[in-house]
Order: structure tokens, then sequence, then C-alpha cells
């Protein structure tokens, strides 16, 4: 990971699927906060690619109506024109290699010429997964997927990035086919989170936490990514989809592994990505019987969000009226390596939870509490280190404290760190980050091939275990609750309990 490079090196962003959601929400106002912190090129621009027929004007003017929207622009101030100048669009079939592939390979040679840049193309896929393959066969066949003359050529793909292992592997081997691997980006929004990012400076960076960081120390962890959201306008995908495949083995394995993985020699990419790799390989494949016994699912039923009415997932748009798919999943893993054995990682996700809130639990061990025989049980303190990835980005120490007064008597107490108000307020999509090491080759930050095999060996068990016996119980949690039932008891038959967060509402 670089921490000296300022600005990323010349070239060409071409987006394919520059009309969608995607570009307007996150990559032009990513892009557009690089550029106003001084971040882009001045030798750089953007083709954007679509379906739809469009000259470069018209899309120009889409992109500042989004730039305002989505960037908080006012529209015409210097960045706007700044971009505006830069942006071009070309659109076609897909399918069409004569026409739509020829007419990019032009745009880009007169682009390159025009404004003084090396053919340094990065191609952003914001396209269905099932056309990655296709369109990248397209642009190799095209003359514009080979890294030479000193020029380099490089892929982000979106998630998800299969659907279970088979085909995960069956899309990696067909993009090696075509490419290197370092020229492939796959993508997780989550490594672009600050306080993803931080978990290595906290980890590697301070002295004090790493020899605790260990069995002897912590009693177990929980990674929690809980939506308050539904499925929105969503459910297409969603619904073939589920809560397991769209969140556990990408975002969350991400949360696993920066949280359990050894120190890297260094953090350039392989190094990063090869400790992380190992924890991956060291999490214990679901069995069928584990399948059953140490993953639950959910689907959400009716109920009430921030004291709103909101419909079942089986009434949400484009969702099947008897659909099986899981809106909630908790999984208890098993690290088989020195560090971590016998200390479970919980973890769980859902929609339709009490409240947004993401965060990695470290629940140490408890101290031996003979010096406090007299205080009442619920008195007695164990410590926790909370990470907390969004909302209220932070850092909370929970302890014990003796309560003034003449008696020895416990209580517990936080000791937070706030990151908005230690460093005020950083205006980032998430992506700024990731948008930028692909700019300047630092792979760190993305997935490797083997990552993401890795990730989908653990979790298809259970998927097929899943699809072969479908849930009798669904829906089985009210939406604005912490999902099933049997999720707490995956815990409580540990001795344990979830740490769920207080929704604001009801602290007030
Ligand atoms: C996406 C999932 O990858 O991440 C969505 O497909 C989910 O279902 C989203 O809502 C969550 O991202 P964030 O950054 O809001 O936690």
């Amino acid at each position: 990971m670089s921490d000296t490079q300022k600005t990323a090196e010349p070239c060409v962003m071409v987006i394919f699927g520059a009309t969608g959601d995607l570009t307007k929400r996150k990559l032009f106002p990513a892009l557009y906060n690089l550029a106003k912190d001084g971040h882009m090129p001045d030798n750089f621009a953007i083709v954007g690619v679509g379906r739809q027929e469009m000259l470069s004007d018209e899309f120009r003017d889409q992109m500042i109506v989004n730039l305002k929207e989505f960037a908080g622009t006012t529209g015409d101030d210097e960045w706007v024109k700044w971009f505006c100048e830069r942006t071009f669009y070309t659109g076609g079939d897909f399918d069409d290699d004569k026409k739509l592939f020829k007419d990019i390979k032009d745009m880009l040679r007169d682009v390159c010429e025009a404004n003084k840049i090396p053919e340094n193309f990065f191609y952003y896929m914001a396209i269905p997964p099932d056309l990655f393959a296709n369109v990248t066969q397209k642009i190799v066949k095209n003359g514009l997927g080979k890294e030479e003359n000193g020029n380099w050529r490089r892929f982000i793909f979106e998630k998800p990035f299969g659907r279970d292992l088979e085909s995960a592997k069956k899309l990696n081997s067909d993009l090696l086919k075509l490419l290197k691997e370092s020229q492939i980006y796959r993508i997780d929004h989550y490594l672009g989170k600050e306080t993803v990012q931080n978990l290595l400076v906290f980890r590697f960076g301070n002295s004090i936490f790493e020899p605790i960081w260990n069995r002897n120390f912590i009693d177990h962890v929980q990674v929690t990514v809980a939506e308050k959201l539904g499925v929105e306008l969503r459910g297409g995908y969603y619904d073939s989809a589920g809560a397991l495949r769209d969140m556990i083995p990408n975002h969350i394995f991400q949360l696993v592994t920066l949280t359990a993985m050894e120190p890297p020699v260094s953090f350039d990419a392989d190094s990063v990505r090869d400790e992380q790799a190992k924890i991956l390989q060291a999490i214990q494949p679901f069995s069928p019987e584990d399948a059953l016994h140490c993953a639950v699912r959910g689907q959400y039923a009716a109920g009430r969000v921030d004291g709103d009415a909101v419909p079942a997932y089986r009434k949400e748009e484009k969702v099947a009226p008897d659909s099986n798919t899981e809106t909630f999943a908790s999984l208890k893993l098993a690290i088989d390596n020195w560090r971590w054995a016998d200390v479970p990682f919980y973890v769980r996700t859902g929609k339709r939870m009490p409240t947004k809130h993401s965060s990695i639990v470290i629940q140490f061990k408890k101290a031996p509490f003979v010096l406090f025989r007299d205080t009442p049980i619920e008195r007695l303190t164990t410590n926790r280190i909370e990470i907390h990835i969004q909302p209220d980005e932070g850092i909370t120490l929970h302890f014990g404290a003796k309560i003034p007064g003449p008696i020895v008597k416990m209580g517990a107490v936080d000791m937070d760190f706030d990151y908005l108000e230690h460093f005020g307020e950083q205006i980032s999509t998430g992506y700024e980050r990731l948008l930028f090491d692909c700019m300047i080759g630092d792979a760190t930050l993305f997935q490797r091939a083997d990552m993401v095999e890795a990730s989908w060996r653990i979790v298809t068990p259970i998927l097929d275990v899943w699809s072969a016996i479908p849930a009798r119980d669904f829906p089985n949690y009210e939406a604005g609750t912490w999902g099933p039932e049997d999720s707490d008891e995956l815990l409580r038959r540990d001795g344990r309990k979830w740490k769920n967060e207080v929704p604001e509402a009801a602290t007030a």
C-alpha cells in the first residue's frame, strides 16, 4: 500500500455500464473527490460505454446532474468543468464486437492523442457478472487488453464474483486465459472503508494489542453487518442470491481475515493477501452436519423499523411470493491455526434489522474474579474491544472500573475513539481509495483468485445443504428484530450472547 504517491498515473478509465446506478452514485463522485483533493493527473479521461446510443455531450449533461445529486457539487464548479473536458461516451450492443469495440478503439486512440495520454487503460466492469468474460474477451480480441510498450491495461470486476465455488473457478479460469492475474482487480467495496483499512494500522501499528490478540486472551469474536433496509429495488438479483452469497464470502470474510491474519512481512499487495488467504484456508469447511448445526438462516416477516410498518420479504417487488431465499445468515466459524484454535468467530448479516450497524467485537476472557466475590455477577465486567465499521466509525474499549464509594464495587465503563470527532468529516464514497490504487497499480485492497475461491469453498457446502433442504419455518423473524431465535441459540448453547447495538431511537 502506498502512502507516498499522491497523484494517479496518466490513464483513460473505460466504464462499461456507464449509464448505470453504480457509475452515477459511486464512481463519478469518487473520481470527483479524488480530483478535488489533487490526486488525479491532468492527462486523464473517461470513456463511458453503455447500451444506450447517446452523444458525449448528452452524457456530460447527465454527469453534471449526477454530480450535483451524489457528490453535492453546484454543477458548475471548476472540477465539474475539468471532468466535462475529459469525458466521452460511446454506446452499442455489448455482443457486437465489430461495431462497438471498434468505436471504443477509435475513441481511445483519438482521446489519447488529443490529450497526450499514454495508452494506459483501466476498464471498470459495472455490468452484470455473466457479461464479464464476454466483454473482456472482446476487449482483448480488439487488441485493447495486452500490456505493451510500457503501457498497462487493468480490469476492475464488481462483485458478485461467481455464485458458488464452481462458477467462481470457471470465471477465474476464463479471465486468466485472457489476462494476467496482475491485470485483474476484483473489487470489494468494504476494503475501501477507512475503518476497515484502519484494522491493519490498529493491529500492526500499535504494540499493545498484538501480544493479547490470540487464543490465550480472546474468548471469541463477533462480526455483525446489520442493515435496516430491505431489498429495495433489487429484489430480482437478491432473490436469486440471498444474504449468505451477497455478504459473507466477500464483505464479512474481508473483516474476518483482517482481524485474524498474521502480521504481513510488508504492506505490499502479495504479502497482505498471502496472510489473508492463509486464514481462509484455515477456516474449517462445513460438513453437511455443520451446515445444519453451525449455520442459521432467516427470512423477515412484516414488522416495524424505526416505528414504520414494513412488508414481509415475500411481499417485496420482484420477489417470489413463496420465496425460500434467506435475508439473514449467521455462522460459527472455526479457524484452525495456532493463534485461533478454540476461539469461535461468530458472523451474521441481515436485512431489516433494528439498526444499520457493522462492527467487529473482540471479546476477551474473564479475569479470575476471586477478588470480587461479593460483586453481583451482572456487574462483573469482561473486556471487549468494539471496532465500529459504520456508521459512527470508531473504536470502544470496554472495561471494569471502581464505582466511587467506601466499598469496592465494580461497574462497566467505555473508552471511546470517534473518527468524526477526531479527524473531522471526510467526504468519501469508499471507492476513492480503490480507484486510486488501481490507477497506481496497487492491488493490496483487491481480492486475488485464490482468495475468492477459498471463500466460496467455505460457504458452498452450506449453500448446497440449504438448497437441498428448503427452510420450513420461513419467514422466521419479524422485520426490525435481530434475526431468528436460532441465531441467538447458536451463541447461547456456547454460553455466549450477541452484542446487539441499541437503535438510536431506543436510546433517546
Ligand atoms: C452490497 C450488497 O455488496 O453491499 C448489498 O450487495 C448491501 O445487499 C451492501 O446492502 C452493503 O454495503 P454498505 O457499504 O452499505 O454496508
